[in-house]
């Protein structure tokens, strides 16, 4: 029989209950340790989940085979290096930084390592988006033509203020963009494939008074396909109206998807397909108030647990997890590219990670 894999999570904040439950309920998978810069913090997450809390210089003496990183974005580079200098395969938390030097230096590092590095983007294990990306997979829509992603949510300002890290440019690395967004982002250029130019327009309407970054924007997007994508974002509604990605294929067929309230399982909302035409209110049955930030990361828990199976039989099999460093530094990509155009004026190029990584 072989071992059990050896698992700890670093930071143990807001998301890291849903990685260490996943770990926790797996069978072959042994919760070893956690650690975070805040003892207490670590401590308590311990004893909720019936493991040792560590200090950060202890956690690589554990004999280690993987962890999940769960702190704030602009750590994470320092993180995930530090596991892959010790040989410990890596799932971190999304967005896998906040510059793409540091994706491409995450990614280098576990690549020379010869360790895994996946990214949480566990929205793409809804069965709503895997549907649609196998409808592209085989032709069903066709090359998708034309995208459109809606991030409509509410955040309290209480959000922006609870934790320091939130709402600077330094760091946060941006704002709904960069935090909220990117998920859908991913999910757009899963669906269209790589992303080549886009235009940005942003503001702050809301949360001003708590934040520098951005809690509002639009964009446009162009795809190496020649396909087409728009994208608004806010966290200024109140009540929040979820999110939405819709996909138009070359062979005139559409289909979206809607997530909603925020933190729910998607379901397909049209599915405009010739033959198998079928919609519904993105709304489901109808309105609900806003799940508080507790109840939307927990409602995300069965997601994670299936990136973090899908992680933890890609290092049993040796073989690369569904989200790798490299994909995940496409949607931080884009991101480089949005700010630069919110700034410039002017379209942007998406710049490409293989560059970052030999320059
Ligand atoms: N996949 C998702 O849907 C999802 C949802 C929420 C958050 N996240 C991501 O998870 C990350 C953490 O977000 P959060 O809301 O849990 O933040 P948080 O502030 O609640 O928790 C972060 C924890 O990390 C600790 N920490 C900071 N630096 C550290 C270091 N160098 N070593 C060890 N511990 C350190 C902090 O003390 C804190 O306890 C962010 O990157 C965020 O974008 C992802």
């Amino acid at each position: 029989m072989t071992r059990a894999l050896r698992a700890a999570v670093i930071g143990c904040g807001n998301i890291a209950d849903n990685h260490a439950a996943a770990y926790r309920d797996l069978t072959g998978v042994e919760l070893v340790a956690c650690t975070d810069v805040s003892p207490d913090r670590a401590e308590r997450f311990a004893a909720r989940h019936g493991t040792s809390a560590v200090g950060p210089d202890e956690l690589f003496g554990l004999d280690l085979d993987l962890v999940s990183v769960c702190t704030p974005h602009p750590t994470h580079e320092s993180v995930v290096t530090r596991a892959a200098a010790h040989g410990v395969h890596v799932l971190c938390e999304k967005p896998i930084a906040v510059e793409l030097g540091s994706a491409a230096r995450m990614v280098a590092a576990c690549e020379a390592a010869g360790v895994a590095l996946g990214v949480a983007f566990q929205r793409r294990f809804w069965p709503a988006a895997q549907r649609i990306r196998d409808a592209i997979d085989d032709g069903t829509l066709g090359t998708p033509v034309l995208g459109h992603a809606s991030v409509l949510l509410h955040r309290d300002t209480s959000y922006y203020t609870a934790d320091a890290w939130r709402g600077s440019w330094a760091s946060d690395g941006g704002g709904v963009l960069m935090t909220q967004a990117v998920h859908n982002i991913d999910l757009l250029q899963w669906f269209m494939g790589d992303a080549v130019e886009v235009t940005a327009n942003h503001t702050t309407v809301k949360h001003g008074e708590a934040i520098e970054v951005e809690d509002t924007a639009v964009a446009t997007l162009r795809f190496a396909s020649g396909g087409l994508a728009t994208l608004a974002a806010s966290t200024a509604l109140t009540p929040g109206l979820g999110t939405r990605v819709r996909v138009l294929g070359g062979t005139g067929a559409s289909a979206g998807l809607a997530e909603y309230p925020e933190g729910s399982e998607a379901r397909i909302d049209v599915w405009a397909v010739p033959g198998a035409e079928a919609a519904e209110s993105p709304f489901g049955p109808g309105f609900r108030a806003d799940l508080t930030l507790p109840e939307i990361n927990g409602s995300l828990a069965p997601l994670h647990t299936l990136q973090i199976v899908d992680f933890v039989n890609a290092v049993r099999e040796d073989r690369d997890p569904a989200v790798t460093g490299r994909e995940a530094a496409k949607s931080l990509a884009i991101l480089t590219a949005l700010y630069a155009s919110a700034a410039s004026g002017r379209p942007e190029q998406v710049p490409a990670l293989k560059e970052e990584i030999t320059s």
